[in-house]
């Protein structure tokens, strides 16, 4: 038998850092996925065929650690293909890693609820970057716009339409490690301040729950733009995201801000439709790049089976 399944990428919306710190965060699923297909080969290793190196790396964690829990010994033939590059930051890894698992379970008749899903790709994505709070695992297996707290200690997938975003691309890939070692760092020597700047951000967070249930985009923007201020307080904006999120609120944006870990990749911006051509026309006269991605998109599903 062989399968194939997906999962999607992901685009922070609020919180981030402040998650790795025990603090809730909102993401929301994109409708562009990462595809894995498998099947049981007659050989006597495995064979991997993925087009980025990185994502190889998680291939290879998922079957080993999914191998050794649930005791198989025959091998695998696993291929990747994505809708989107990994260079803007939308999660190919994660993606990739829940996929896998997915996949696994299904032709080697394991049966996986999504938690354990979450639960096994946590641990090879911690295994292999040493540092995350999980959210894009999360998100990769339940899909939709989800309320995550750090290690899955909730995942609370919302009932909301997708919302009204404008992406740009920095064009800038966000060296997501050294961002959250940057802050770890902050943390040790200014504890206090990051403290309160986390609280400030929860608070922010808990607040855009309650308004994306309610479908007030003119307060979440207020929300989001808020959110960008204290992530430059964090010091992990650039002035490239400064200044596309400058462009789209002056343009009409209801607010905007870095989405993701800084230092580059993309930043959302919340926009009524008749206020998209031009914000999207903003961003692009600062040099962004418009990324074109529907969101609340499905967790991870299977594709085919053949
Ligand atoms: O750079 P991204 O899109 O992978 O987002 C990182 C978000 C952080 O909160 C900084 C880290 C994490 O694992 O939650």
């Amino acid at each position: 038998m062989k399968i194939k399944v997906s999962a999607p990428g992901k685009l922070m919306l609020m919180g981030e850092h402040a998650v790795v710190y025990n603090h809730p965060c909102l993401v929301t699923a994109v409708d562009k996925r990462l595809y894995v297909e498998a099947e049981i080969i007659d050989k006597n290793e495995d064979e991997i065929i993925a087009p980025q190196v990185k994502e190889s790396r998680f291939v290879l964690e998922a079957i080993a650690y999914f191998k050794k829990q649930f005791k198989i010994n025959q091998f695998v033939k696993i291929s990747t293909n994505g809708d989107f590059s990994h260079r803007v930051g939308l999660g190919s890894s994660s993606a990739v890693t829940v996929a896998t698992f997915k996949a696994l379970s299904l032709v080697f008749n394991i049966s996986l609820t999504d938690r354990q899903i979450f639960d096994l790709s946590y641990h090879v994505n911690i295994a292999i970057q040493g540092v995350g709070s999980g959210f894009d695992i999360a998100i990769a297996t339940f899909g939709k716009t989800t309320y995550f707290v750090t290690g899955g200690k909730i995942i609370e997938p919302l009932n909301i339409k997708p919302l009204p975003l404008v992406v740009g691309y920095s064009g800038i890939k966000a060296d997501t490690p050294f961002y959250i070692r940057k802050v770890r760092e902050a943390f040790r020597s200014r504890q206090t301040q990051m403290d309160s700047i986390f609280e400030e951000i929860e608070s922010l967070v808990e607040q855009g729950k309650a308004l994306l249930l309610n479908s007030d985009y003119e307060k979440i923007g207020a929300l989001m733009t808020k959110n960008h201020q204290l992530l430059q307080q964090l010091g992990v904006s650039i002035p490239k995201l400064d200044l596309m999120v400058e462009k789209s609120i002056k343009a009409g944006a209801w607010g905007a801000k870095l989405s993701g870990a800084g230092g580059g990749d993309c930043i959302i911006a919340l926009v009524s439709d008749d206020k998209r051509i031009v914000v999207e026309n903003a961003i692009k006269s600062v040099g962004g790049e418009i990324i074109t991605v529907d969101n609340n998109a499905e967790g991870v599903k299977v594709e085919e089976e053949v």
